[in-house]
C-alpha cells in the first residue's frame, strides 16, 4: 500500500443498504450426510453457516433485500442434484428462524433476476451453486456480469473461499464499485493479521496433517515470525526420515519430495534458531506417543501466541485421537492467543471439549494457510478502493 494512495477495504457497517439488493458472497460449502432412502441430505457440520448469521442479520436489519452466493463441493461446471444447496437454504431457514430461505433454481438468467427484482426489504433469496456453471471456477466475465446484474452491492464474508480467483469471488467484485466485506472476514483479519506481523511472544506454531509439500510456503513465512515449530500427524514421517530416522513399517511412508521440504524447513529453523520439535514416539505410527505428548505439553505452558494446523493423528479413530485431544488441553489451558486454522482442526477441537478456551476457529482450510504466507488474498485484495473512490460514492450515496 502506498502512503500516496492509501486504500481501504469497506465493511458492510459502512453501506447504506436500505432498499438496495445484496450479493452475499458467503462460504456455506459444509459438509452434508450422505442420502437416505428418500434422498435426502442434512447439513452435518453447520460451523460455517452460524458463523455467516451476523452478517444475514446486519443486512435484513439494514433492510437489504438479500442475494446469498455460495458453492458447494466440486460439480465441475455441471448441475448435478448431490450438489444442491437446497440442505444448506433449509438449514439456514431454520437458524434465522425464517419459515423458509427460497433457492432459486440456478444462480444467473431472466428468471433470477425477475426473482431478485421482487425481493422485499430483509428478504432473502439463495442462489444455486454457482459451480453449476464452468464460468465460476475460470472467472469467466460474461458469468460475472449476468451475476452483477443481481444486485447494486456486493458485500462478500467466504473468507473459505477468498484463495480462489473465482467469478463470484474476484470477477464480480471487480466490476461492482460498491463492494466490501462482511462480519466474518472482518473477525477473521482481526485474529490472523497479529499472526503475521507482532505476535505476542513465545509465538509456537503447531502443525499436523499429512503432506509437508501443501504447506511448505506457510511454513517458510511463518518461520520468519515464530519462537517454536511443533510437528505431529503424518506429516512428521518425512521430517524423521529428513532427520536420518526411520519410518515404523506399518506408518505411511513419505513421499521423497515431503522429505526435501521437510529438510528444508529443518535447515531454515537452524539457521534462524527455532526449535523444530519432532515426535520422539508414536502410538502405532497414527498418533504421538505419550513423551510427545508430555513434551508438547510442556513445550506449549509459556506460549503468548499459538497458531495450529492439522491434527497430530488419526484423531477420527477414538484410540488414535489422545495426542490431539491432550495438547488440545495443554494449548487450551495457556493464556496465549490461540487461533486454529482447517477444517479438520477445528473439528478435532471441538471433538476434545476445548473450544470455548480458543480465540478463533476460522472458517478457512486453503484460505489459512494461503493468508499466512503474507501474500494476501484475491478475494480480499479485489475489495480495496482508494479514499477518492470512497468520497466519490459517499457524494452520490
Ligand atoms: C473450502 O472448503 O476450503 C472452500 O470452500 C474452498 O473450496 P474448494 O477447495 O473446493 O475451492
Amino acid at each position: 500500500m502506498s502512503s500516496l494512495n492509501p486504500t481501504l477495504i469497506q465493511s458492510i457497517r459502512d453501506f447504506d443498504l436500505h432498499s438496495k439488493a445484496v450479493l452475499l458472497r458467503l462460504d456455506l460449502n459444509v459438509p452434508l450426510t450422505d442420502a437416505d432412502a428418500s434422498g435426502h441430505r442434512a447439513v452435518s457440520d453447520d460451523n460455517r453457516i452460524r458463523e455467516a448469521l451476523p452478517t444475514i442479520k446486519l443486512a435484513q436489519e439494514k433492510g437489504a433485500k438479500i442475494i446469498i452466493a455460495s458453492h458447494l463441493g466440486r460439480p465441475d461446471g455441471k448441475a448435478k442434484k448431490e450438489y444442491s444447496l437446497e440442505p444448506v437454504a433449509a438449514h439456514l431457514a431454520e437458524l434465522l428462524g425464517e419459515d423458509d430461505v427460497t433457492l432459486a433454481d440456478d444462480c444467473v438468467g431472466e428468471g433470477i433476476e425477475l426473482m431478485a427484482a421482487s425481493l422485499k426489504n430483509g428478504q432473502i433469496m439463495m442462489l444455486e451453486n454457482l459451480r453449476f456453471h464452468a464460468g465460476e471456477e475460470a472467472n469467466d466475465p460474461e458469468f460475472a456480469a449476468q451475476l452483477a446484474k443481481l444486485a447494486q452491492v456486493y458485500i462478500t464474508d467466504a473468507f473459505g473461499t477468498a484463495h480462489r480467483k473465482h467469478a463470484s469471488t474476484y470477477g464480480v467484485p471487480s466490476i461492482v464499485p460498491l463492494k466490501g466485506m462482511g462480519l466474518l472476514i472482518e473477525k477473521e483479519l482481526k485474529f490472523l493479521d497479529p499472526l503475521l506481523s507482532q505476535p505476542k511472544r513465545p509465538f509456537y506454531a503447531i502443525l499436523g496433517g499429512s503432506k509437508v509439500t501443501d504447506k511448505i510456503a506457510t511454513i517458510e513465512s511463518l518461520l520468519k515470525q515464530v519462537d517454536g515449530l511443533l510437528i505431529g500427524g503424518a506429516m512428521a514421517h518425512a521430517f524423521w526420515q529428513a532427520q536420518g530416522d526411520t519410518v515404523p513399517a506399518n506408518a505411511k511412508q513419505p513421499k521423497p519430495d515431503d522429505v526435501e521440504a521437510a529438510k528444508l524447513i529443518m535447515r531454515e529453523a537452524k539457521r534462524r534458531n527455532i526449535p523444530c520439535l519432532v515426535p520422539a514416539d508414536t502410538n502405532a505410527g497414527f498418533d504421538i506417543g505419550p513423551k510427545t505428548i508430555a513434551k508438547f505439553s510442556e513445550f506449549v505452558a509459556n506460549a503468548g501466541t499459538i497458531f495450529w494446523n492439522g491434527p497430530l493423528g488419526w484423531f477420527e479413530k477414538p484410540e488414535y485421537a489422545v495426542g490431539t485431544f491432550e495438547v488440545a488441553k495443554a494449548v487450551a489451558a495457556t493464556s496465549a492467543m490461540k487461533v486454529v486454522g482447517g477444517g479438520d482442526t477445528v473439528s478435532a477441537i471441538q471433538q476434545s471439549g476445548t473450544a470455548a478456551s480458543f480465540d478463533h476457529l476460522s472458517t478457512g482450510g486453503g484460505a489459512v494457510l494461503e493468508y499466512l504466507e503474507g501474500k494476501g488474498l484475491p478475494g480480499i485484495d479485489v475489495l480495496k478502493i482508494s479514499q477518492r473512490q470512497k468520497q466519490l460514492q459517499s457524494q452520490t450515496l
